[in-house]
Formats: structure tokens, sequence, C-alpha cells
């Protein structure tokens, strides 16, 4: 079999740590019990498991009570519980052109039954959000700010720490979608200034799909749109207020959290700071050599400290989902190509309805896949 050059993890990291998928197996063989629900050595395993990935998971984003993260099944799910949990009749929200569908789907349903209503910042042609126009966008019935942290189409980094201020300072709440950035790029919960924080499991935490999870700060009281079996409180009629039992109603995928807690300790061991230094190189090489092709168009930064490692291009005069299929079928590089589920993006960009071609780079990849791909992609247009 033709190897394969992965370069598609902003939409979910690939291979994940050996230690993953180790801690994966042995879970579900010796703990594969329901936590919280019996008494028996089993469940009770299988609770520790869980209660030391949610404490550990809040030193990660230095959460200073961890019983305020909810495990969820990806970033969507996070965002949705928050959206819709937070927002009522007349509530006005402050986003972004930037946004995955995942948070502006939502938006705008709500938008369209009449519940809230929207505005929307632009951003530079590099994919910067101008703060001086967020500064006057808020209004007495703003409640809401959510912005994606990094781009999934571009890769520009926003400046949540001081988003977070500008909100704060107007007493509104602040929700991140971190889907692309949570793993890669240090989150501090406090300092950011973050009431709502929403995270992948799959992506740079190394965890398998089916995980995520949703910090719920102290400024926020989120109604549940999934009630249902928590553990305590059976004899009550209604959901209970506890967190997290108030938003984790069911089952959870506790092989999964097994996992991503081993994703987690992947990343504390090799350090955060090293991960992200590494993709930064791998980024600015896949840049310099991209550059250098007289028929690529790269949109989103170019350089410096306020991106990550997705990379949107176009070939002149190809289609992208063409481009894509070619390959992967004929030189085995896996990426994505179409609109990434971020349509306004692509709009702002020029590149609405065929897309881009977009390679993700993770901490796997190498330097010899770069210039790989850049050969094949010559090749390609030639
Ligand atoms: N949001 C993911 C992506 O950008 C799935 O590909």
């Amino acid at each position: 079999m033709k190897r394969t050059i992965y370069f598609d993890n902003a939409a979910t990291s690939w291979p994940k740590p050996v230690s993953v998928y180790r801690k994966m197996d042995e879970f579900i063989r010796k703990w594969g019990a329901n936590p919280g629900r019996a008494g028996h050595r089993m469940a009770v395993g299988a609770e520790r498991i869980i209660e030391e990935t949610r404490y550990q998971i809040a030193q990660f984003f230095s959460i200073k009570d961890y019983r305020r993260i909810i495990f969820t099944l990806n970033c969507t799910d996070s965002l949705n519980i928050g959206i819709k949990g937070l927002l009522r009749k007349g509530d006005h929200v402050i986003t972004t052109y930037l946004e995955h569908n995942s948070v502006s789907r939502p938006l705008e349903g709500l938008f369209k039954k009449g519940i809230i209503t929207i505005t929307r910042i632009h951003h530079s042609e590099d994919g910067f959000v101008d703060l001086e126009e967020l500064r006057n966008a808020f209004t007495p019935k703003t409640r809401l700010v959510v912005v994606v942290h990094g781009s999934n189409v571009i890769g520009s980094l926003q400046p949540i720490r001081e988003i977070g201020k500008i909100s704060k300072e107007k007493g509104v709440i602040f929700m991140v979608d971190a889907a692309q950035t949570a793993g890669v790029i240090p989150i501090d919960v406090e300092t950011d200034n973050i009431d709502l924080l929403a995270f992948p499991g799959h992506k740079a935490l190394f965890g398998p799909p089916g995980t995520g999870g949703l910090y719920v700060g102290p400024r926020v009281d989120l109604e549940p749109w999934r009630e249902g079996g928590s553990g305590v409180d059976s004899e009550s009629e209604l959901q209970p207020e506890e967190l997290p039992f108030k938003l984790e109603g069911g089952t959870i995928n506790t092989v999964g959290v097994a996992g991503l807690g081993a994703g987690i300790t992947f990343i504390q061991k090799e350090g955060i700071e090293k991960i992200r230094q590494q993709e930064m190189e791998l980024t600015k090489y896949l840049l310099e050599k991209l550059s250098g092709m007289r028929e690529a168009i790269i949109y989103g930064p170019q350089n410096g400290k306020m991106r990550i490692g997705t990379v949107s291009f176009n070939i002149k005069d190809l289609n992208p989902a063409e481009l894509g299929a070619v390959l992967d079928g004929s030189f085995g590089i896996a990426c994505r190509t179409g609109l990434h589920c971020a349509p306004h993006t692509h709009k702002k960009l020029g590149t609405f309805p065929e897309g881009t071609v977009r390679f993700s780079l993770g901490y796997f990849n190498t330097k010899e896949e770069v210039d790989f791909a850049i050969d094949s992609l010559t090749q390609i247009s030639a």
C-alpha cells in the first residue's frame, strides 16, 4: 500500500500517540463499566479515570474548579450546549466572519426564529478581527461575544486575551471556540478572560473522535438541553443543578475520555511550547515553499506568531476538489478541500463556492513530507 501523508490535522489529528491507543485498549478491557452509576470495583475504577482526566484538563487550561468541565461529543456539541444554553429572547450576540458552521449555524438558527440579533465583526485581509469595530458593537442587549481562536481555513489567531478583556469590561459573556488551538496554543481561562471554552478532544489534544469538552465559568448559568441519568439525585424529578451533572446527562464516552487523558499526558511530557515551535517551523517551511511556486495563491497570514499550522491555498486554473483528489489518489496526500464548513470566511476571501486546498500540519509531520507535497503540486500544475 502507498504511504499516507496526513495533512488533515485540522479535521482530526492522526496518528495519535501510541500511549493513546494503549490507554483506550486497556481501559475498555479492564474498566469498561459505567462510571458513577454503581459502587462495584469496575464502575469506581472507571469513575476514577474520568475524574482524573477532568482534573488534568482543569490544570491544562488553568481552570480553578474542575467540576466546571463538561465532557461532550466534540467541539460542535460544546458550542451548541453553550450557545443554546445561554441565549434568551431579545439577546444580542457579537461574532466574526471567521466562524465555523458550528458557531454560525446555531446563531443563525436562533436569529431566524426571532430569538437573537447578531453583529459580525470584519477582519483584515490576513484574518485578524478589527478590535475597534468590536468595541463599538456592544449594545445594552449584548449577552455574548463568541470568537474562533484559530481560523480553520486560513490559520489566523485572534487576540483572545484582548477580546476577553473588552467583553469583561462590558459585562458580557466571552466564549472561545478553541477547535484548532486547544493542545497547541497555551490557553489560560483566567488571564484570557474566558467564560465559556469549547474544545475538541480529537484534534491537537490527541484524543479519539467522539471526545470534547466545555468549560463553564462562574459567571455563566446554562440551561441543559440534554436531561436524563446523572448517577446523582435520582429521586429528583428534575436534572440536578450541580455541575458537571447538570449538563452531562447520559453515559459519557468513557473509553474516549481515557484516551484523551493519555493525549494530554503526551502533550505535558513533550511540552506545549516544543509542540508549538515544531509546528510553526514546519508551517514556515511550507509557506516558503508554496510562495516559491508561481502558480500558488496563498490565503491568510504568511508568517508571524499569530497563526497556526493550517494553510489554505489554490493552484491557478485548478479546481481545489479535483486537485485534492489527485493529491490523494496519485500521491497519497490526505488534505481537505472546499469550504471547510466556514462559508463566510470563503466569501470574504473570494474563494466561494469552490473553496481552497487546505494542508493542516500536526506534530508528527516532517519536512520531508512537505518537500514531497511541493514536488507533487509542481508535477500536477505542470
Ligand atoms: N472543523 C473541522 C475542519 O475544519 C472538521 O476540518
